[in-house]
């Protein structure tokens, strides 16, 4: 009998399993009377309900999720010794949740904004998540900007809306931002739902092979379903229509079987490469040119599953870029850096210090075994296992094998802004983004930005100088049609 067969029949009962009476009235004090303080069953169902829900995530709160599987189809094993990757045909299974960043759980899917591509692998050796995005790049640098760009993006403190002064005020006093701006207002910057857009891992990351030897690695997951992607007004329209658009297409996309796959791929650089790439290669506001490190296709990921309980498996899931397996570890991404520790923080907060356990968090392909203990919900899975190390009753004991390879360091310890390689700067990128784009591209990339910038206060015109200013530096032609555009709009201000 299946869980839904069994909780779908039989009789209804109190959360501590006994018959329920009546379900339809309270106990009163005679009929038409005050309810009786003895109606437990009333008090427990209110006092449930009550707790439902659990804090959103701060970030990436709506979101939805599917299971699957990845195949592996090229031979990286002289990259790394990750066991997951092998062996060509090898199989593992995934989680993936995809979502929003800036909107609160009951936001519409169809809005411009990045998405999100956070995958776990079930691996032998532990769970792998690539916390990723899809889009290559993001808006900063360092991780201690992140809190203050999420704010701009969130509601403001007075007026309880987003505010388009708080955004371009941030972008534009944040020109490391200008690259993912251009990005984000371009024809990807809204798609079509989860199965038409491309994933990144966007960090660099490190793969250590079995004789110890690292390279750096970024990933990338190209949809085999096409890039489509909503204009502005087909959004707008969709995002009242059917705020439930991206969660709904891909549910029902895997029960007509249609399984939604990614071809995975990944793009390799040597230590001695990273010296002297002209890009500074930890920079997430860079990309790496393809031209320079093309794509090695290394797997195939297929979603197939979908989660049966909403709550159970995407609200409650959680994804660390911390959650690393041997042969793959963090790269000095000062980004990547900062998340290290602000998932696993989060996750503590927002489902508690055994989420961990939970059935779509917990290892499937083999067993977490830890001398952490107890904490609310513990399910006393380690019986009466030990709980400390050392000891002799022949307990779960150190590989004493590294994980990743040691990486050297120069300098002094303090609070250094990311070093600069030979054609680094906060626009270049953005310039040569905006170049690649058609006639059509471009006109639709000014329309986009300058319907938005056009939003801030009336009396702040210095905000708006600053936003186009970074444009105007990524190109000279980007930043004059940007600053016509918006002052046609602002004409009538
Ligand atoms: C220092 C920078 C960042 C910090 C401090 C940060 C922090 C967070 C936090 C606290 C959450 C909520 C986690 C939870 O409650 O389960 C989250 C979610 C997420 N973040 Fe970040 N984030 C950062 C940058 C990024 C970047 C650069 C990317 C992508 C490249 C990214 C992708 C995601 C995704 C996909 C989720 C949702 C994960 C899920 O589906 O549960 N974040 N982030």
């Amino acid at each position: 009998m299946t869980a839904q067969d069994e909780y779908a029949s039989g009789t209804l009962t109190t959360e501590a399993g006994a018959p329920v009476a009546d379900n339809q009235n309270t106990e009163t004090a005679g009929v038409g009377g005050p309810l009786l303080f003895q109606d437990q069953y009333l008090f427990e169902k209110l006092a449930h309900f009550n707790r439902e829900r659990i804090p959103e995530r701060v970030v990436h709160a709506r979101g939805a999720g599917a299971y699957g599987t990845f195949t592996v189809t090229g031979d990286v094993t002289k990259y790394t010794k990750a066991k997951f990757l092998s062996e060509i045909g090898k199989q593992t299974e995934v989680f993936l949740r995809f979502s929003t960043v800036a909107g609160s759980l009951g936001s519409a899917d169809a809005v411009r904004d990045p998405r999100g591509f956070a995958v776990k692998f079930y691996t032998e050796e532990g769970n792998y998540d690539l916390v990723g995005n899809n889009t290559p790049v993001f808006f900063i640098k360092d991780a201690s900007k992140f809190p203050d760009f999420i704010h701009t993006q969130k509601r403001d403190p007075y007026t309880g809306s987003q505010e388009a002064d708080n955004v371009w005020d941030f972008w534009g006093l944040s020109p490391e931002s200008t690259h993912q701006v251009t990005w984000l207002h371009g024809d990807r910057g809204i798609p079509a739902s989860y199965r038409h857009m491309d994933g990144f891992g966007s960090h660099t990351y490190q793969w250590m092979n079995a004789e110890g030897d690292y390279v750096w690695v970024k990933y990338h997951f190209k949809t085999d379903q096409g890039i489509k992607n909503l204009t502005a007004e087909e959004a707008d329209v969709l995002a009242g229509k059917d705020p439930d658009s991206h969660q709904r297409d891909l549910r029902e996309a895997i029960e007509r079987g249609e399984f939604p796959s990614w071809t995975v791929s990944v793009q390799i650089m040597t230590p001695e490469q990273a010296k002297t790439y002209r890009f500074n290669p930890f920079d997430l506001t860079k990309v790496w040119s393809q031209k320079d490190f093309p794509r090695i296709e290394i797997g195939k990921l297929e979603l197939n599953r979908n989660p049966e309980n909403i709550f159970a498996e995407v609200e409650q899931a959680i994804f660390s870029p911390a959650h690393f397996v041997p042969g793959i570890g963090p790269s000095p991404d000062k980004m990547l850096q900062g998340r290290l520790f602000a998932y696993a923080d989060a996750h503590r907060y927002r489902v508690g210090v055994n989420a961990d356990h939970l059935p779509v968090n917990q290892p499937h392909a083999t067993i977490a075994k830890t001398h952490g203990r107890d904490g609310a919900m513990y399910d006393g899975r380690h019986g009466r296992a030990k709980n400390y190390e050392p000891n002799s009753f022949g307990g779960p004991s150190q590989t004493g094998e590294r994980l990743w390879a040691q990486i050297p360091v120069q300098g002094t310890a303090g609070n250094h802004a990311a070093p600069l390689h030979a054609e680094d700067n906060d626009f270049v990128q953005a310039g040569n983004l905006y170049r690649l784009m058609s006639e059509e591209e471009k006109a639709r990339l000014i329309n986009n930005l300058a319907n938005a910038i056009a939003g801030v206060s009336k009396d702040r015109e210095d905000i708006v100088a600053r936003a186009i200013n970074n444009f105007r530096q990524a190109d000279e032609e980007y930043g004059a049609r940007l600053e016509a555009a918006v002052k046609e709009r602002r004409a009538g201000l």
